[in-house]
């Protein structure tokens, strides 16, 4: 099964195949809200809205462990989170998708592991390659079979929000070498590690990073819904050539 969550402009995945919804409980609280589950070409998939589905939730207030965790438990086999970022390279414009490969963690104050030391044991992931590199290929090869251009590359750097940058907090970034920013990369992609769930993203480029190009005389926050709705057409395509590329594949029909 595959499994979708689904952040800002992607509250519900019109092309799946409803069978029903499920609200779980976990040893971690609760998701952030019903699992959807159903089929997309066939394949079946798991939906999630990250924020809730009346996007209620802020980044810094998600339930990242009760969310992996549910979808863990309910079989999932891979994990694609869809986010929405600012970009901060240059070439970067709204409206543009890509697969991030690297994460920048500047989140704080995240209940961000499973693993507290409770049961006496230390566990240290290794996360030298945060994101699946075989899913990242697969969505790539989504991509293309959709005709939809997706950047393969970028460095992601998670803020606290639910704020937005300064600009000189973007320079920064930027210094790091981040190229696109959002609040709600870590410590998803962490938990889903911790569970060896494989664990990719795409990013949708909402608007230009704080003090870039257009956003120089501020981020016009009320522009970003129409970029993201614009958006979520190429993304809802790229999942389907996902889910009927792993009906392809042969990879397990169940639900
Ligand atoms: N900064 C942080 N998160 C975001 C942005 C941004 O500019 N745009 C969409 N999510």
């Amino acid at each position: 099964m595959l499994a979708i969550i689904g952040g800002s402009g992607l509250t519900q995945l019109a092309n799946l195949d409803v069978s029903h919804r499920e609200v779980l409980r976990t040893p971690y609280g609760e998701p952030s809200g019903a699992l959807t589950f159903g089929r997309v070409r066939g394949h079946p998939v798991a939906f999630l809205a990250r924020h809730g589905y009346g996007h209620v939730i802020p980044p810094h207030a998600v339930n990242y462990r009760a969310n992996i965790w549910a979808l863990a438990k309910r079989g999932a086999e891979a994990i694609v989170s869809v986010a929405s970022v600012g970009g901060i390279r240059p070439d970067l414009k709204p409206g543009d998708l890509l697969i991030p490969h690297q994460i920048i963690d500047y989140t704080w104050g995240r209940k961000s592991t499973y693993h507290e030391g409770q049961d006496g044991a230390v566990v240290h992931i290794d996360f030298t390659e945060p994101y699946d590199p075989s899913l990242r290929a697969r969505l790539a090869e989504a991509a293309k079979a959709a005709g939809v251009a997706l950047g393969d590359a970028a460095v992601y750097a998670v803020t606290q929000g639910p704020r937005l940058e300064t600009s000189a907090e973007i320079d920064r970034l930027e210094r790091d070498g981040a190229d696109v920013v959002g609040m709600t990369g870590m410590p998803e992609a962490a938990l889903a590690r911790e569970l060896g769930v494989p664990y990719a993203a795409v990013n949708v480029v909402a608007n230009y990073a704080a003090g870039r190009a257009g956003s120089r005389g501020g981020i016009r926050v009320e522009a970003i819904g129409a970029v993201l709705a614009e958006s979520m057409g190429r993304v809802r395509a790229i999942i389907e050539n996902l889910a009927q590329s792993l009906v392809d594949h042969g990879d397990t029909a169940r639900t």
